[in-house]
């Protein structure tokens, strides 16, 4: 068995057991910090980790993380950028002024210090700091490929001095990509046919019709 801590709370769980599996065990009510439940896409489970002989406080998620004897795990509760970055989807069509918009919409981009905290804290590992620069430095396809597999836990949010909220400008940046690639062939022809009337739509078949 391992022994470990979570929020306060000791938990005793066999080897190999998730540290989301083993808060669970422990009693802690799985709500704010649970979402996909294990499959490491939805970044809830962001927590504070520190294992036994290491000062550093690491990141993680806990669902992809297993349990370690002497670790101490801190869930972490929903972490917000300072401010909303507001635009609408006018803004993403228009592939000329599209480093304009980066601009505008996250004029702290340009102030990254290359400190590196948004590349340490992300658990999954992705190049946060290069995704950053490549955005304000108007490669919007390549900022929008280095955030390809950021599940938003906003954990860079967290880590940056200069409140980029790096994982909302790569949202942001995918986004825009996104608006100016062709759509893929079939949806381009379903639509077509939905819109032409070639297909038809009936607007009632999910409905429950039984009396
Ligand atoms: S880029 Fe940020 S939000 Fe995305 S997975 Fe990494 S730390 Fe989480
Ligand atoms: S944490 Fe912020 S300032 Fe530091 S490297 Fe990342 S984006 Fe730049
Ligand atoms: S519960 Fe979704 S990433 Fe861990």
């Amino acid at each position: 068995m391992v022994n470990l801590t979570i929020d306060g709370r000791p938990a005793s769980v066999p080897e190999g057991t998730t540290i989301v599996l083993a808060a669970a065990t422990a009693g802690i009510a799985l709500t704010t910090n649970v979402g996909c439940m294990g499959q490491g896409v939805c970044g809830a489970c962001r927590a504070l980790v520190r294992r036994t002989g290491e000062p550093e406080v690491r990141t993680a998620l806990a669902c992809e993380t297993p349990v370690e004897d002497g670790m101490q795990v801190s869930f972490l509760d929903r972490v917000a950028p300072r401010r909303p970055h507001a635009y609408s989807e006018t803004d993403l069509v228009d592939g000329w002024t599209a480093y304009e918009r980066v601009l505008a919409v996250f004029p702290e981009a340009v102030r990254c210090r290359h400190c590196s905290g948004c590349d340490r804290a992300c658990p999954k590992g992705l190049e946060v700091q290069k995704g950053v620069n490549l955005a304000a430095s108007g490669d919007i396809a390549g900022a929008a490929a280095v955030f390809d597999l950021c599940v938003m836990c906003n954990l860079c949010v967290a880590a940056c001095p200069e409140h980029i909220a790096p994982n909302h400008l790569g949202l942001f940046a995918r986004r825009l990509a996104a608006a100016g690639t062709q759509r893929p062939a079939d949806l381009i022809r379903r639509l077509h046919e939905i819109t032409s009337g070639a297909m038809t739509i009936d607007a009632d078949a999910c409905t429950d019709k039984q009396p």
